[in-house]
């Protein structure tokens, strides 16, 4: 088992705030040098690479024709799609042909983060680059990890599945793992109690703020928003919270049409 080669993961950075590895960095259970020196080997990553330039373009190459149809291909960010796809360029192709060329001989895909799974944030109108998931632009489905950033444990959970059963996990219709966004974060809310006794904050500061009372009429959108936050935190177990536990309501960050980015429908 020790002498078994790592499976090769190649992960792409298109229109992105870089957040989805940030989350990532702060993994503890397993650690990302845990991740990426004992579990997997990460060939090609532009944020964690120290080399640039031709170097790091060979290394994607190299490591696509060693490990044809056996590398796990990662996708964070929006792909522009408008004007040729020209709003996006690294080594010189586009992100559109970047991402057809490395897609083509992966054994599977993960869009991580909203930007990738569906467009997000570079996508909110009058969205100027077109910028588009990788399921629109491969036009075939994708596995998909949505959130801004994305709870680290389920794309974690998600890579570990892959690498353990040689397949993703069940998916539903919009490539999310069943296992981590089949319930309401509604459903599993620390503060449901409040919402079922009609005890809100009015506005943030106020006394219902201060106790801890439903975030709803301050926007909140966990009763339409599939994502396990609340039971899985984000951060290290014992110290980690997520969004509602800190006071802010839910955005609805991995629902597209809930929260930001284009309305659910609109492709390219
Ligand atoms: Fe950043 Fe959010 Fe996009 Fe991730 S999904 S790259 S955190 S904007
Ligand atoms: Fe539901 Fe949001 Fe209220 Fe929690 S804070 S109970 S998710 S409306
Ligand atoms: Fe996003 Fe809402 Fe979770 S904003 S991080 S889906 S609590």
């Amino acid at each position: 088992v020790a002498s078994k080669k790592r499976p090769s993961v190649i992960w792409l950075h298109f229109q992105e705030c870089t957040g989805c590895t940030e989350s990532l960095l702060r993994a503890e259970h397993p650690t990302l040098e845990r991740l990426i020196l004992d579990v997997i080997s990460l060939d090609y990553h532009e944020t964690l690479f120290a080399a640039a330039g031709h170097q790091v373009e060979q290394a994607r190459k190299t490591a696509m024709t060693e490990n044809r149809g056996a590398y796990l291909l990662v996708v964070e960010g929006a792909i522009p799609t408008r004007d040729g796809g020209i709003y996006c360029k690294v080594g010189g192709q586009t992100a559109i042909e970047l991402t057809k060329e490395c897609a083509a001989d992966a054994a599977a895909v993960i869009a991580i983060g909203s930007c990738a799974s569906w467009g997000g944030m570079p996508s909110t109108a009058p969205n100027p680059t077109g910028s588009s998931g990788v399921a629109d632009v491969l036009g075939k489905p994708v596995a998909t990890i949505p959130g801004c950033p994305p709870n680290p444990y389920n794309f974690l959970a998600t890579v570990v599945h892959f690498l353990t059963f040689g397949a993703l996990p069940p998916l539903d219709d919009l490539g999310r793992p069943k296992f981590a966004y089949s319930r309401l974060i509604h459903e599993n809310c620390e503060r449901r109690a409040h919402f079922d006794a009609g005890r809100f904050a009015m506005q943030f500061g106020d006394e219902g703020h201060r106790k801890g009372y439903c975030l709803y009429k301050l926007g909140c959108k966990g009763p339409e928003t599939y994502a396990n936050c609340p039971t899985v935190l984000f951060g290290d177990a014992g110290a980690g919270t997520w969004p509602v536990g800190c006071g802010h309501p839910c955005i609805g960050c991995t629902e597209q049409g809930v929260g930001f980015g284009k309305p659910q429908g609109v492709g390219f």
